[in-house]
């Protein structure tokens, strides 16, 4: 335990004092408590003031030291500070723009389709952007049409003599390269078929539009370069490369099984690709924007930040879109919220897919992911276990049996999160304020899609926008 703690505490470069059984960390505004227990570790948190002194608990649980500790700082929920028009759309990308926002404007709550509606979306769903395609994907899916974008139909499951069924890796590595608590991701996801399913995911395009609005609402000229972190496949990549062609986008990816994947989608586009985590990336440290799609869960939220804020120029905008869950305290509230927040995506992904269409393996493997009784803490395992198996390609199969397979991950990404491994997702309230207390402005939140509760700081996929105020801690 002392060498984790402490080997973290250097990473986050927060002074830490105390002997083998008990340690004290001091961040910014707490001090944070581990104990070593006989059956594992106690976290405890203090909230302290400017000059030290102690104004009460912050948080408590049991567990490795991670990214739920800290959080003192005032919420402001979702702010909007857009002073000015957002900066125009390059000319080669105005078409997206324009497709991006008639799609999102159909969305449920939007009102009821207008005519010739129908015929824009299935003819979107074909479209060359990825963008515009896994847009109008969620649109269709949303008004009972469980669409796949054509360019996943098309994908090519085999890149460079791969095979299409997910790597594994040789052994569990201690770490994902940034020297913290991370384990390659690959280790708890099919990797490849991430590559060709993650499109299907609800609000996977709608949080790049949000993304791409930001930048453009936050920056007073077109950004020559991006820094995108934790790229994976790199679809997202790809969509923020089609919204701001004039970029030069560098990816920082460490998986190597996803590497491959980022190397292949980029080379349409102008992307550098980076074999490393933020904690190794040598690269700049000054790019105006720097944005991150689905990755700071993959690491312990301070790292993750203070790796952006490193990269980032004083005074430039970070803008980053992750799932979030609702706010807990202890070990079972975190449980149930990874459950009900990925258990909501599922039931919305297979929302309107007809049984009887689906190939014989996606009937059963859809029955068992439909099954109420599957879903309690003590049989997500078993549940994973029979869903990953017989993963076939369909290939020519015009039923949307990618959806199912997407739902897989899903559940990938549930047991991971449930055992605290690779997979470690916040509340929105907990990264603001460590955002905060790491010299990030918040400059702007959404959520932009709600798995459970009602207010923003709720679960769901949300983009948070913050400016890197100049201050180095
Ligand atoms: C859920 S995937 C998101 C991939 C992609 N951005 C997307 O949204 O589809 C999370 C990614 O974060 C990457 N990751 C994990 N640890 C990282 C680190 N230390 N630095 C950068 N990326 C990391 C993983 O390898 C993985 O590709």
């Amino acid at each position: 335990m002392r060498e984790r703690v402490t080997a973290y505490a250097r990473r986050i470069e927060a002074p830490c004092t105390g002997g083998e059984g008990r340690l004290e960390l001091t961040v910014p505004r707490a001090v944070v408590t581990v104990e070593r227990l006989a059956e594992g570790a106690l976290v405890r948190g203090r909230r302290v003031g400017a000059r030290g002194q102690s104004t009460g608990p912050a948080s408590a649980r049991r567990g490795g030291a991670s990214s739920v500790i800290g959080g003192a700082s005032p919420m402001t929920g979702s702010a909007s500070l857009v002073a000015r028009d957002p900066l125009p759309v390059a000319r080669e990308a105005a078409e997206v723009w324009q497709l991006a926002e008639r799609l999102t404007g159909l969305l449920p709550g939007a009102g009821p389709l207008p005519p010739g509606a129908e015929a824009l979306l299935e003819g979107a769903l074909k479209h060359e952007s990825w963008l515009v395609a896994t847009l109008a994907c969620d649109v269709l899916n949303r008004t009972g049409v469980p669409a796949v974008p054509q360019f996943v139909r098309d994908h090519d499951p085999c890149p460079a003599g791969r095979h299409g069924e997910p790597a594994r890796p040789r052994r569990r590595p201690a770490d994902g390269g940034d020297g913290s608590f991370t384990e390659r991701w690959e280790a708890r996801i099919s990797v490849d078929e991430y590559a060709l399913f993650e499109a299907t995911h609800p609000a996977y395009a709608l949080q790049m539009v949000e993304l791409g609005r930001s930048v453009r609402a936050h920056c007073r000229t077109p950004p020559p370069t991006v820094l995108d972190v934790g790229s994976g496949p790199g679809l997202p990549t790809v969509m923020l490369a089609e919204m701001f062609p004039g970029a030069r986008i560098d990816a920082v990816e460490p998986s190597p099984a996803a590497f491959p994947h980022l190397l292949r989608n980029a080379a349409r586009h102008s992307i550098t690709a980076y074999n490393a985590g933020i904690a190794d990336f040598a690269g700049a440290r000054d790019y105006p924007v720097t944005v991150s799609v689905g990755a700071s869960h993959h690491l312990d939220t301070r790292v993750f930040l203070r790796g952006l804020k490193r990269h980032t120029a004083p005074g430039g905008l970070i803008v980053v879109a992750d799932e979030m869950i609702a706010p807990f305290t202890t070990v079972a509230e975190r449980t149930r919220a990874i459950i009900d927040h990925h258990f909501t995506y599922i039931d919305q992904a297979l929302a309107h897919i007809q049984e009887e269409d689906l190939p014989p393996a996606e009937r059963r493997r859809l029955r068992a992911l439909r099954d109420p009784g599957r879903r309690s803490p003590e049989r997500l395992h078993a549940l994973l276990a029979e869903t990953r198996r017989d993963r076939l390609f369909h290939a020519g199969d015009s039923s949307p049996w990618q959806r199912v397979r997407f739902c897989v991950l899903e559940l990938e990404a549930l047991v991971a999160g449930v055992d605290y491994d690779v997979e470690r997702k916040t509340y929105p309230e907990n990264f603001i304020a460590l955002a905060a207390d790491e010299g990030l402005e918040l400059v702007e939140h959404h959520r932009v899609h709600a798995t459970v509760g009602d207010r923003d700081l709720d679960a769901g996929t949300h983009v948070i926008a913050m400016r890197h105020s100049g201050r180095r801690l």
